[in-house]
Formats: structure tokens, sequence, C-alpha cells
């Protein structure tokens, strides 16, 4: 017998030794969408312990579906040993991007990092065919200074923002030499995209300016460093940590338009981030204007009593059926709380069938809706969603105004978040936080890992055109912010922003 780990899952399964593997995963729900011919890649798995050794056909799916050397398809392999795997279906969390994009072949290779407040993401990647080589995700580890910015800038203040700047640097450091793995002298550039405070923890830039009125850094420009300078082993000597557009709208962002490609189109776009801060880009080839919004980070689960991650467990979707609510479970597992497109999902729910008044009350005078298992919905959560729907709608209107345009003169919205895979497009503009119609709206994905392996192959200066042209607006010293903020903070007509 061998055991076979599973993780996020959590479970240890004993299973005879070479027997497939398709067996003891169709158990544990994970679906097979191509009946097993590993045309679909959709049941791959990550070997983090062990052995599964391949046949040449196995090899060649894996080569045309492009996955990593450390990726096997489930439906192909067998228990050859005891195996560790990660679970391709459950790995929800994180979105390590695998899409095309324009290039202009290098050499060597290059790793491509976004940083983020609550979850990291690393690719290495061919600078040749542009192709990745190896992916690596983590939790961001400062996580146990809070999981917002302003605990973690709090927490630097009082203690000292060593412990945060090293923590992140040692992680990413990890994260890369695994993926790296004796391929040193090929790296010859590391790309690191980011929000304001994290660009500051990692490159060891005062804190205090981000964190006192009037909220002005004077050091959010690119930053260029050697392995050495960050403790790592003698990796690669051009590492940059690209530069902010704001004081709180960071490189991360930079590279999400870069990604849409929204800088170069006459039509205006809108790219939102509903990740931890909710920033907003708007505008097109003349002009971009970007804000962060106050939305706080209700979408990644926090501040809602039975919120988490869009991890194994989570509630990624609801709808109402004959019998109840039928909740979608990441992992198809026991329901252990909800997730951003969950709630999204939810609340857009509840409106449509007439549970919540204008002020987002439960109108059986309940303070709680069950959806599935142990897991609730209470009348808090509601309002914190609200807070959060109504700071991104606030967002949006004002800088369409800044622009003089209307939500019909937006060709393109992109969505772009930690859960955006799972996201109900037509939820969103139901529940009134987007006012335009699904059709215009697209899920981008991971946009700052996206642009910045784009980044990988230009010159750090190709962003000063970008970082010219987008001005940034601070919402809150808007002299009708607070009123439109107000006016948000109610499901109104879903078809005004
Ligand atoms: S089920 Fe489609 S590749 Fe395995």
């Amino acid at each position: 017998m061998v055991t076979v780990n599973l993780v996020p899952l959590g479970k240890e399964i004993l299973a005879r030794r070479n027997s497939p593997l398709i067996d003891i995963l169709h158990e544990l729900g994970v679906e097979f969408p191509c009946g097993g011919k590993g045309t679909c890649g959709k049941c791959k798995v990550r070997l983090l312990d062990g052995e599964i050794k391949t046949d040449a056909f196995h090899r060649k799916r894996l080569d045309e579906l492009n996955l990593a050397p450390d990726w096997r398809l489930a439906c192909l392999s067998t228990c050859q040993s005891d195996l560790v795997l990660e679970v391709g279906q459950y790995e929800t969390i994180i979105q390590a991007d695998e899409s095309d994009f324009e290039f202009n072949s290098g050499d060597g290779l290059g790793v491509a990092v976004d940083l983020g407040t609550t979850t990291l993401v690393a690719q290495l990647l061919d600078l040749q065919t542009a192709k990745v080589l190896a992916v690596e995700t983590a939790l961001n580890p400062q996580s146990q200074y809070g999981s917002d910015l302003i605990s973690r800038l709090e927490s630097a203040l009082s203690d000292g923002a060593d412990a945060l700047k090293m923590m992140i640097r040692e992680k990413i450091g990890e994260m890369i030499g695994r993926m790296v793995d004796g391929r040193t002298e090929k790296l010859e550039r590391i790309v690191i995209v980011g929000n304001t405070v994290m660009q500051h923890f990692f490159c060891g830039s005062d804190i205090k300016p981000l964190s006192f009125y009037p909220f002005e850094s004077p050091d959010l420009g690119l930053k260029r460093f050697t392995s050495d300078d960050l403790g790592w082993k003698d990796i690669c000597r051009d590492i940059s940590f690209y530069p902010s557009i704001g004081n709180f709208v960071g490189s991360d962002i930079l590279a999400g338009i870069m990604a849409t490609g929204m800088h170069e189109r006459e039509e205006f776009s809108v790219l939102i981030d509903l990740g931890t801060n909710g920033e907003i880009v708007i505008g097109n080839q003349t002009q971009l204007l970007c804000a962060s919004t106050a939305a706080g980070p209700a979408f990644e689960g926090a501040r809602i009593s039975m919120g988490m991650l869009a991890i194994t467990g989570a509630i990624s979707s609801v709808e109402s059926g004959p019998d109840g609510w039928v909740c979608k479970i990441i992992g198809n597992t026991d329901p252990k709380g909800i997730c951003g497109s969950g709630l999204i999902d939810a609340v857009a729910e509840l409106l449509h069938g007439g549970y919540l008044g204008e002020h987002g009350e439960i109108l059986d005078g309940d303070q709680e809706v069950r959806l599935a298992g142990a897991v609730v919905l209470t009348q808090t959560d509601i309002q914190e969603f609200l807070l959060a729907k109504a700071a991104i709608a606030a967002g949006l209107e004002i800088l369409m105004n800044r622009l003089s345009i209307q939500p019909e003169d937006i060709s393109s919205v992109y969505i772009a978040g930690a859960f955006g895979n799972y996201i109900n497009l037509n939820n969103l503009h139901q529940t009134g936080m987007l006012g335009f119609y699904s059709d215009s709206m697209h899920k981008l994905g991971n946009t700052a890992l996206i642009g910045a392996k784009m980044f990988l192959f230009s010159d750090p200066s190709a962003t000063s055109s970008i970082l010219q042209m987008t001005s940034h607006i601070s919402l809150e010293s808007e002299p009708l912010f607070q009123d439109v903020y107000i006016n948000h903070m109610r499901f109104i007509s879903i078809n005004s922003v």
C-alpha cells in the first residue's frame, strides 16, 4: 500500500501501489472532463513529493498542455510510491496565469512575481518562447500581522518594519530558489509588482509617509536590486520592483493596465481589481485616471462572519432552487465558509428574491440566512457587502464624472481579482456594484502577474509613458465623494452606477 496526500484538501488516503489515480480522485469529487483521454488537462495534479513516472504519451500531453515539469495528468497516472499531490481543481486561491501575450523574444530565463497582500505568485519563464517553466504560489507570510494593509502598517510602526521586510524577502527568495533550482546562470531578470505598501515593505522604504496624513510617499519609483542586496543566493543581478502609480495605487495596477492594453485604445475601458483595496482605473489612450477605494477585503473573506478565501470548502456560487439555496462548494466537500464570488451571488439572489430591503435589511426580521450546512450570511455581513459595494460604485461614479463620460461610453470592463474565475458578472450588475451590462465585462484573472510577465520582455523605462498619462485621484478629497458614497449605501436601480 502507499499513502496519497492531497493538498490543500489535507486528506491522506491509503491506496494499492500502482492503482490508477483516477479511481482515488474521482471519489473525492475531482472531475475528468475529457473522460481520461489526456486531452483537456483539467485533471492536472502537481507532484510535490514522491514519484509518478511518465511514458512518452503522457510527456507529449504535458508538453502540449504547456505544463511545468512537476505537473502530471491524474487520468494517466498511477500511485507508484507515497505521494503528496496538489490537485489542480482545488488550486483556486491564487491565480497563476497561463495566458498568451505578445513579446519580443530574448535570451535566458526571467521570473515574474505578483506580491499580493494576501497571496504570492511567481512564474519562471523562458525569455525566448515566453513559456512558463515553473510556478510557485504561497500565502503572504505577513498575514500574521493582519489581513489588511492598515494592520500591517500599524504593526510596523509600533515594532519596526524590518521583520515584515525580511519575512517577505525570504519567502519570495525561497520561491524563486525552488523554481530556478540549478539554472541560476541563465536567470537574466526578475520583475516584482505589488501594491504601494508591499513595495515599501519589500524595498525597505520608510512606511511612515504612507501611514499619516497626507499619505504621500516620496519613494514610489522603480527600485533595482541584485540578489546580494536582498540576502538571496547569487541568483540574479537584475531585480526590479516596478514603480507605483500613486500613494495607494501600486505597480500591480500598472501591470494590470499593461495586461489590458487599455492605454493604447481609443475607446474607454475600466479595470477593476476587487482584491484587498478595490482599485479602479478608467480611461483610454489619451488619459487614465486611477483611484483606490475603501472597499476593504470583504471579497477576500475578511470582516464577513464566515468569509474565507476561494479555497476548498468555500461556497463559490449561490443560486436559488425550488427547495432552497443551491450552493457550489470548491472541492466538492463540506461547506466551511463563503468566498467573494459566493458573497456576491448570495446578495444578488437575496435581492432578486425580494428578501432584502433598500438598506440591506433582511425583510423577514431574521438576523441571518442559512446557505448550506452550517454556513450562514448574517445581517452584519450584508452591511459589510453594502459598504464595499458603495465604495466601488462611488469610486467609479467620481472617476467617470471627472472624464465627463457615462457607463454607456465604456466599451470594456476588465475584472481582476483572486476570485475572478468564479464571479457571476450578471450578479455583479444585479447588486448595483457595477452599472455595466455583463456583455461588456471580462474576467481577466491575475492581471498583475500577466503584466509583470510582459515587463520581463521590455526595459523598465517602457512604463514611463503609462505613468505619465495616469493621474491618481484621491477619492476622499473629492468634494462630492461623501454624498455619492452615501447614495450608493443602498440597493438602488441596477441600471445606474
Ligand atoms: S481528464 Fe482530461 S486530461 Fe485527464
